[in-house]
């Protein structure tokens, strides 16, 4: 334990990439996200699409989990889930939430406030019908968040829901389905030397236009 923590506590990383300047930036943070997003593909960053959700609870509680990116429009970014897991009860009653990006290879990150709302049924039906059939199978086997008793359970529930469905084509559940963030504010940070990094603020303002500002590392 001492050892790990000495190794933890020594451990240093140099960030040195290119510098993130108000000049050279998109005027719109959505175009900026792509762009970014294309050359974390292109430059073979480890799961790219996968960001940290946050979201709060009745009790305030803040949570964070991982989830995938599975889309991103003008109006913001897509991700899939249960809608009765815990960040589905949360957003529920609270539909303020924060995503992180964080592409190590690049030494960025991009940070997200927003409201998440409900996609279309339409387009759950049309991402659901997308899916692997596997896939599909396994939101019916599992409740997400639920306690359950052990594994078994759930290979259980996914052998008799991929029998019950044998040969038939599968509708998405009520449950599941997508959430779109609605931007409020985008950070873009751009690892620098000497822990001087860039970060570079985009907030909307009332009359739906951004407002960019840098903000001290
Ligand atoms: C790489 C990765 C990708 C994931 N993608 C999703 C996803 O797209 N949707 C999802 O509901 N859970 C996803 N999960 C699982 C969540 O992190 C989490 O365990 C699950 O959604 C339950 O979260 P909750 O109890 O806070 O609602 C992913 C986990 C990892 C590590």
């Amino acid at each position: 334990m001492k050892r790990l923590s000495k190794a933890i506590s020594s451990y240093r990383n140099e960030y040195k990439g290119a510098a993130l300047i108000e000049s050279r930036i998109s005027k719109n943070p959505l175009a900026q996200f792509e762009h970014w997003m294309d050359e974390a593909i292109k430059k073979k960053v480890s799961e790219p699409t996968a960001m940290t959700l946050a979201t709060v609870n009745k009790k305030l509680q803040p949570s964070a989990r991982i989830v995938l990116l599975k889309g991103i429009d003008k109006k913001g970014f897509v991700f899939y889930t249960n809608y009765k897991s815990e960040k589905g009860s949360n957003l529920e009653k609270n539909k303020l939430c924060c995503l992180n990006f964080f592409w190590a290879k690049v030494q960025r990150q991009v940070r997200i406030y927003g409201k998440a709302e409900k996609v279309s049924s339409k387009e759950s039906d049309a991402y659901f019908a997308s899916r692997p059939r596997a896939s599909q199978v396994s939101v019916f086997a599992s409740p997400q968040s639920e306690v359950i008793r052990n594994r078994a359970f759930l290979d259980v529930r996914f052998a008799i829901y991929d029998g019950f469905f044998k040969d038939k084509k599968i509708q998405r559940p009520a449950h599941w389905g997508g959430y779109r963030v609605i931007p409020s504010s985008i950070e873009f940070w751009q690892g620098r030397t000497n822990r001087l990094h860039d970060r570079l603020l985009f907030t909307k303002m009332k009359n739906g236009k951004w407002k960019l500002e840098r903000l001290s590392p």
